[in-house]
Formats: C-alpha cells, structure tokens, sequence
C-alpha cells in the first residue's frame, strides 16, 4: 500500500484493491515575483498531500479559490511534475513509467475543464474537436468508424442529431452543448479516472445540476471515477448525495478532512469544513442554527507566501488555542473518517 494514512473501515474494504490513483507527500511549489523588483518567493499550492482514489469512485474536493484543487487535480493527471512526492497508478509511480507506460496511463486519466470555450477551438468543427483523440488512440481503425464512435458518444451526451452537433463551429452552441461535448471528448477515449475540474461552474445555475446528472448517469456505463473539483459546496452535497463517495477537503493546499461524502456534509468536524458547510444556503432557519458556528476570527484567507505557524487555519479559527498556533495538525483518523485539526474529538 503506497498510501501512509491510517485506513478507515470503508477504506477496509477498498483496500483490498490497489487504489487506482494514489499520492505520497505530494508537494508542490511555485515561484511567485509581485514585481519586477521584488525578491522571488515561493508559494506551496500542495503541501505534502496523501490521498487515494479507488476504481469507479467519486470523490469531491471542495475548497476556496485559489486553495491549489486544480493544482493537485493537474498532478494526478500527470500534467504536472510534483516538486516533491509522488502520484501512483495501481501502485505505480506514474514519472517512473515507461513512454508506452506514460501514453496508457494519460490516455486513462482525462480531464473535463471549466472553461469549454477555451477548451476547444473555436475555428474547427466540432468533428475535429472530437475525432483527434479517438484517431490517436487506436479507439477507432479509421475516420469512418471514429465518425460513428463520435456519433454514439453525442447522443449519450443528450446533444441530438449528433451529425447536426458534428458539423456545428462551437459559436452556435451554448454553454452547456459546449460543456457536453467536453464530456463526450474526456470519455471517446474510455479512460477509467476523470478530473472534472469546476466542469459545472461556468453553466448557469439552471443547467448545473443536468450536467451533474449526466456525469453520475455517464459513470454507471463508463465505469470511471471521477475527482470533481469545485469550491461550491452546495454542488459538491449534490453530486455526492446523487452519486455516493467521498468528499476532501482542501484548505491553503493542504487536505482538512476526508471522509463518507453525506456524512462529512450532515456532521462536519473540521472548523473550516464546518464554516464551508454553514455557507451553503438552506431554507431551514433551525437547521441553520444548528449548524452553526461562532464567527471567524478573519474573513482574510492568509497569504500563500505568509502562512501562519502551526494550523493554516489557526488564525481565522474561533476555537484556536496555543497548539494550534505552533504545531501543524497531521490527519488522523477521528469518527470514521480523517481530520487535521488538533480539537477534532472535543467537536464529536
Ligand atoms: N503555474 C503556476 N505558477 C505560479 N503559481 C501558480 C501556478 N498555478 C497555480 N499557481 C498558484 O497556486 C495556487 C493554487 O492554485 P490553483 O489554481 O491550484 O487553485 P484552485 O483551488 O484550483 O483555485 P480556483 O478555485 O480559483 O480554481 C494559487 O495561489 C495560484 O496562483
Ligand atoms: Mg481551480
């Protein structure tokens, strides 16, 4: 097992099986320059992170803006080499693999982007936008039978006539088609882990949800797993509660707490889960107070170049106490699932 965290009873069974993607004290660092002048410093966007994703799992990762989701995302996909640790592949290292070893494996972990418009060029067709991947992959011999595999993949994605879709420019398409096509390209090359990366943001509020549903629907055929990455966690308790899993949860590049998704949502430990969890707006005014929590000390995220000692949330904590300011809390198993924070047990 390349995974160093303590297992929790779910994870019991999973673990049987090699996990499908997995990280051991994955770190990232980037070089930031405010100015020309300035001297160079460096930011840790994941810091020393220890997750694992099991075959046709869900997994929600939830966080603030700029938190470093895409970045660890990136990094399980192999689009990124991680300053240190290391991201595995049924158990193997994926920088040490072979050329032909790297080219499987990239063609098993696709990604759907936020973006479409910036996904997809705006002056092909949408059948060059599709076929390229089938072609070199070998999913089909030749542009005929890729024309068909295109084909299937548009109606399963609910855009219909799929000949119309495939011979349409991206400019008369809305956001969500766009996003659908998205969808379609990530799984023409049935890959086995999918990195949704914001995939419904962009949408209106309207179509986000239909798109959830298309993904969770997609999964039961395709069989993937898939990280869906947001910092909304009101899409994030959507797409668990539909599909089942697990929900991380990440704060200033590192992960706060993981566990079952519905249960880190009903009863979350973490302050910082648990000032996410209250941001979510519910009809409810009980339920509401009930889940409260006293005010944050700071409304400020800190700075990635100037991260307080100890806990990276200790300065915005309501409930931080000395340790917290001086030692940083490692994840440990409290309740079933995994939690860093020093007061975990004193909120069960
Ligand atoms: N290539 C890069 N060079 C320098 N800094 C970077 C680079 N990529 C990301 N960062 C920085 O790393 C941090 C994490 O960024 P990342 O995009 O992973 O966050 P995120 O949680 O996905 O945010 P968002 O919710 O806005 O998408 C940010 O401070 C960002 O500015
Ligand atoms: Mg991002």
């Amino acid at each position: 097992m390349v995974n160093s965290l303590p297992l929790l009873e779910g994870d019991k069974q999973m673990s049987e099986n090699t996990p499908m993607i997995s990280t051991q004290n994955l770190t990232m660092r980037f070089e930031v320059k405010a100015g020309l002048f300035s001297p160079r410093k460096h930011i840790t966007a994941v810091d020393n992170v220890n997750i694992a994703i099991y075959e046709g799992e869900n997994v929600a990762l939830v966080g603030e803006s700029g938190c470093g989701k895409s970045t660890l995302g990136r990094l399980t996909l192999g689009l990124l080499k991680p300053t240190e640790g290391s991201v595995f592949y049924y158990g193997k290292n994926i920088w040490q693999m072979s050329k032909e070893e790297f080219r499987d494996f990239r063609k098993s972990a696709q990604i759907i982007h936020q973006n479409p418009y910036n996904a997809i060029n705006p002056m092909r067709k949408i059948a060059d936008t599709l076929l390229p991947p089938i072609l070199k992959y070998k999913i089909a011999k030749n542009r005929d039978e890729a024309w068909e595999k295109a084909k299937e993949l548009l109606c399963m994605v609910g855009l219909s006539p799929p000949e119309d879709f495939l011979n349409r420019y991206p400019a008369r398409m809305s956001g969500g088609q766009m996003q659908r096509i998205l969808i379609a390209r990530a799984l023409s090359v049935n890959p086995k882990y999918i990195l949704a990366d914001e995939a419904v943001s962009m949408l209106d509020a309207s179509l986000r949800i239909g798109v959830v549903d298309l993904l969770l629907d997609l999964q039961k055929k395709f069989k993937v797993s898939y990280l869906f990455v947001t910092h909304d966690f009101g899409i994030a308790r959507y797409f668990v509660a539909k599909g089942g899993g697990r929900v991380m949860v990440m704060y200033l590049g590192s992960i706060v707490e993981i566990g079952p998704g519905e249960e880190v949502i009903q009863n979350p430990i973490h302050p910082y889960t648990r000032t996410l969890i209250s941001a979510i707006p519910i009809p409810d005014p009980v339920e509401t107070r009930k889940r409260g929590i006293p005010p944050l000390r700071s409304l400020d995220i800190p700075s990635l170049t100037e991260l307080p000692p100890g806990c990276k949330f200790s300065d915005r904590c309501p409930y931080a106490s000395e340790v917290c300011m001086k030692k940083h809390p490692e994840l440990k198993e409290v309740n079933g699932r995994l939690v860093a924070c020093h007061k975990a047990e004193e909120f069960l």
